[in-house]
C-alpha cells in the first residue's frame, strides 16, 4: 500500500475589528510608540471587544472561512482539534464549544494547550490522526483572546499580544507532499518565567487572586527572550542540516511572532535572506496560536507547490520545535 501523507488543503483565518494601537496603549501605560517598535516591531494588535464573546467566536469564523473556501460541509469533518491558552472557558474543551457552532456533528474534538507552540505540536498531532489512514478531513484551529488575560497596567506585557485565530484542513494524499519531519521539545521548569498564577486546581480564583491580578500573564521577559532565541533557532538550524537545506532550497521561514528581534535572530543563524521569512508581526502582535495560521492566511498566494517550509515556535511552558513542510498546491 502506499504511504499516506497528510497535506494542508485550505487556510481560513479571523481577526476582529478593533485595532489597538501603540498611541492607545502609551495612554493607559507608560511607554512610546517607538520603545514597542524597536523592542518589539509591533505596530498595532486587533481586539476583540463584543462582551460576551470568546475565543471560539473568532475561532468560528476562521472554520467557517475554511469550509467555504475548501468547499466542505460540516458533517464531511471527522476531527477537530483547537489549540488555545485562553479557552472559553475551563471546560469543556473550546473544540466543542467551536464544533456545535459550526454544525460538526460527525466528529470528535478537543483541545491542546502548548503555549505559543499550540499550533505546531497541534499540526504535529492532527497530521498523525491523517497519516493512520482513519480520519480523511481533520479541522486544526489556533485561536487565542489574549486580551481576555493580559494586564492593561503592566507595560512589559500590554504592547506584546493581540487577539486572533487561524484554521487549516488536512487531508491525505499518497503524492510525495506535506509533514516532512519535526523536531518538537519541551523544558517545563521554564514554567517559572511565564504562566497564570491563579485560575487553575492549584490556586482557584479568589477574592484574593482577583486583588493581586494573578488571573494575568506574569512574564519574565528577558530569561524567556533569551530562551527563545536559542531554542527557535537551534532546531531549525538542525532542520536544515538535516535535510541539507539552504537559503537556495528552503522556501519560508514560517515563525512565531512574538518579537521580532527573535524572528530576525532565529533567521540571521539560519543565514536565510529576509525575503523568505513570513512576517506580520507589525499588525497582529502576538496572537499565541493565531500567528502560524494567519501567517499561511496572508501568504497563501505566494506559496508554490513544493516550496519547502519550515514553521518554528518557541512559547510558554516552555515549549519550541520546528517541522518541516513540503506545501501542496498552488492558490487559485
Ligand atoms: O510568545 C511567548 C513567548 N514570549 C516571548 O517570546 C517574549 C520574550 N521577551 C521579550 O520579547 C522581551 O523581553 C520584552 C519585549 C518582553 C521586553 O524587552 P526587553 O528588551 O527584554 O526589556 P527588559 O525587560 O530588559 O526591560 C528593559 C527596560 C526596563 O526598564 P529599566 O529597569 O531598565 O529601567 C523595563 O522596565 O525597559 C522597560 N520596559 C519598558 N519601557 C517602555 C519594559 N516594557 C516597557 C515598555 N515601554 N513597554
Amino acid at each position: 500500500m502506499d504511504k499516506i501523507n497528510a497535506i494542508i488543503t485550505g487556510i481560513g483565518a479571523f481577526v476582529p475589528e478593533y485595532i489597538l494601537t501603540n498611541e492607545e496603549i502609551s495612554k493607559m501605560v507608560d511607554t512610546t510608540d517607538e520603545w514597542i517598535m524597536t523592542r518589539i516591531g509591533i505596530k498595532e494588535r486587533h481586539i476583540l471587544k463584543e462582551p460576551g464573546s470568546g475565543t471560539s467566536d473568532m475561532a468560528v469564523k476562521a472554520v467557517e472561512q475554511l469550509l467555504k473556501k475548501t468547499n466542505t460541509s460540516p458533517d464531511e469533518i471527522d476531527l477537530l482539534i483547537c489549540t488555545t491558552v485562553t479557552p472559553d472557558m475551563q471546560f469543556p474543551a473550546t473544540a466543542n464549544i467551536i464544533s456545535d457552532k459550526v454544525g460538526i456533528i460527525n466528529a470528535f474534538s478537543f483541545d491542546i494547550n502548548a503555549g505559543c507552540s499550540g499550533f505546531l505540536y497541534g499540526m504535529s498531532v492532527a497530521s498523525k490522526f491523517v497519516t493512520s489512514g482513519q480520519y480523511k478531513k481533520v479541522i486544526l484551529v489556533g485561536a487565542d483572546k489574549m486580551s481576555s488575560i493580559v494586564d492593561y497596567t503592566d507595560r512589559s506585557v500590554s504592547p506584546i499580544f493581540g487577539d486572533g485565530a487561524g484554521a487549516i484542513l488536512l487531508e491525505p494524499t499518497t503524492e510525495d507532499y506535506g509533514f516532512v519531519d519535526e523536531i518538537l521539545r519541551v523544558d517545563g521548569s521554564g514554567r517559572n518565567h511565564l504562566h497564570q498564577k491563579a485560575g487553575g486546581s492549584i490556586k482557584p480564583a479568589s477574592h484574593e487572586s482577583v486583588d493581586a491580578r494573578e488571573h494575568f500573564i506574569y512574564q519574565e521577559g528577558q530569561p524567556v527572550f533569551k530562551a527563545a532565541v536559542k531554542g527557535m533557532a537551534d532546531v531549525s538550524v538542525e532542520m536544515m542540516e538535516k535535510h541539507n537545506l539552504t537559503n537556495e532550497n528552503l522556501a519560508w521561514l514560517v515563525p512565531h511572532q512574538a518579537n521580532l528581534r527573535i524572528i530576525d535572530a532565529t533567521a540571521n543563524r539560519m543565514n536565510l535572506a529576509r525575503e523568505k521569512v513570513m512576517i506580520n508581526i507589525e499588525r497582529y502582535g502576538n496572537t499565541t496560536d493565531g500567528t502560524l495560521p494567519l501567517l499561511l492566511w496572508e501568504w497563501e498566494k505566494k506559496l508554490k507547490k513544493g516550496d519547502n517550509i519550515i514553521f518554528a515556535t518557541f512559547g510558554a511552558g516552555f515549549t519550541w520545535g520546528a517541522i518541516l513542510y513540503k506545501w501542496a498546491y498552488d492558490a487559485k
